[in-house]
């Protein structure tokens, strides 16, 4: 029997993504402030790329823009640079350079055809905030927050119909550098970590509110980072367990966002930890009064875990969690360790769904590798693959589960400062020539995968190929 070649819908948005900090550079021009990201950038210069030049789309945004319209994209996932807007993170008015730029960024995808997906704040906080006031420790930061989107919303809601909040917050409390907390003490750490967390929730639902309130045709959500994790056997405690730990991790995200309500087991695992949250009476209904329309998933890779009680509890999450990871036989891995699992992403799309039905934007899916430039080519046949696979089970996911599916945005548009190996890892389907130490010219190349995804956008996903087990 031939199958018919697949389809997606004529509107939907084949799109990919990136993030300030990790591909504009130009870190301290045109009045930007630095960020908690550049100073972490900073103090590992010897070992990695920091965020001075990055791959340089700051000074190179017209010529990405074009090869963004050469692959086809309809939708570009990017995040503005809270300290190129204020740079402190609070100040009265805006840095008019930096609002420019990103004014002259929207203008250029619009005039191209692709609708911009933005982001407010993926892992770049400023540090005025955290010097001043102790960064998302502080409920002035929540009204800076909020100020800041506020300010956003008003300046380019003509332009940006999808709006993210805040990207991966569950990432950010997991780990204290990201958000300027210091310590020796894991316990003390993930006391001040959650606090920060139960504040990023507040100012999450402030800016879905206020988004609600300034455009009432925009659509708002967070970008989640979402791990599925497998049980390693049958056993219901394995099984139990792992439900356990993505629900900590990613559906707490989740739940808050869409409910209005943090959940009581996330509560209940807080206090297993000896997390004590300070809170306000009022603080019930921020939440409440702001909730997401859609949500953005950072999906990569699957986990697989098996039941292991600890003799002796060495971190917070042992408290609450009796798991340990095991590496799946079954599975191939990138060099880093994270899973191809098509069928999980399946999964995935179908677990969010079954528990929300509300629509689901793709903010990051990607595959990374030391990709090589060989006589001006890159034959990235890995990524090619991841690619191929997951759209496929997208698309089965969205016409045999119903999951509503309105945009898929693969981590990345371009090679960029990866969060923890710098240049080494790279995800992007455009490649830039530059490695940690050499900036060089920072010439793009366009590799194999832009080459496949293009042709994937241009037929509407029918090149897709079935993978040969189904
Ligand atoms: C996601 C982040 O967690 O994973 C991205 O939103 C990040 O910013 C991506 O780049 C991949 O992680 P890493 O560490 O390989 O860059």
């Amino acid at each position: 029997m031939i199958k018919d070649p697949i389809q997606f819908p004529h509107d939907f948005l084949w799109g990919a993504s990136t993030s300030a900090f990790q591909v504009e550079g130009a870190a301290a021009d045109d009045g930007k402030g630095r960020t908690i990201s550049d100073v972490r950038s900073e103090k590992n210069k010897d070992k990695q790329m920091d965020t001075s030049v990055s791959v340089g789309h700051y000074h190179h945004y017209k010529e990405d823009v074009q090869l963004m319209k050469e692959l086809g994209m309809k939708s570009y996932r990017f995040s503005i640079s809270w300290a190129r807007i204020f740079p402190k993170g609070y100040e009265n008015e805006p840095n008019q350079k930096g609002v420019d730029f990103y004014h002259n960024l929207l203008d250029e995808l619009i005039k191209n055809g692709i609708e911009p997906i933005v982001t407010l704040y993926h892992f770049d906080l400023p540090m005025g905030l955290i010097e001043d006031y102790g960064g998302w420790l502080s409920r002035n930061t929540i009204d800076a927050f909020a100020d800041y989107a506020e300010f956003m919303f008003k300046e380019f809601g003509s332009k940006v119909k999808y709006w993210l909040s805040i990207n991966e917050q569950a990432v950010m409390s997991g780990n204290p550098g990201m958000i300027g907390i210091e310590g020796s003490d894991p316990f003390e750490l993930n006391q001040k970590c959650q606090q920060a967390s139960y504040h990023m929730f507040l100012a999450q639902a402030k800016a879905f509110a206020l988004c609600h309130q300034i455009l009432p045709n925009a659509k708002i959500g967070p970008a989640v980072s979402y791990i599925t994790v497998l049980p390693a056997s049958m056993a219901s405690k394995d099984v139990l367990e792992c439900k356990r730990l993505e629900n900590y991790v990613s559906f707490s995200q989740m739940d808050t966002a869409v409910n209005g309500k943090i959940p009581q087991y996330y509560l209940n695992m807080l206090e297993e930890q000896g997390v004590k949250l300070e809170t306000l009476p009022e603080d019930k209904d921020i939440l409440k009064n702001g909730t997401a329309d859609y949500l953005g998933l950072n999906w990569y890779c699957t986990m697989t875990g098996k039941y292991k009680k600890s003799e002796k509890v060495k971190s917070p999450l042992e408290r609450a969690i009796n798991l340990e990871l095991v590496k799946n036989e079954t599975l191939k891995s990138t060099e880093w360790g994270w899973t191809n699992d098509p069928i999980g992403f399946r999964y995935a799309l179908l677990s969010c769904y079954e528990r929300y039905q509300l629509p689901i934007i793709i903010t990051e899916n990607g595959w990374s590798s030391k990709d090589e430039l060989v006589d001006g080519q890159i034959h990235d046949v890995n990524r090619i693959a991841y690619l191929n696979d997951h759209i496929y089970q997208m698309h089965l996911a969205m016409t045999k589960d119903g999951v509503d599916i309105i945009s898929y945005n693969p981590w990345s548009f371009i090679d960029l400062l990866s969060v923890n190996d710098g240049m080494e890892k790279r995800y992007g389907l455009v490649y830039v020539d530059r490695d940690n130490f050499n900036e060089k010219e920072l010439k793009r190349y366009k590799k194999d995968s832009f080459h496949f995804y293009s042709e994937v956008i241009r037929n509407n996903g029918s090149v897709v190929k079935a993978p040969e087990e189904y």
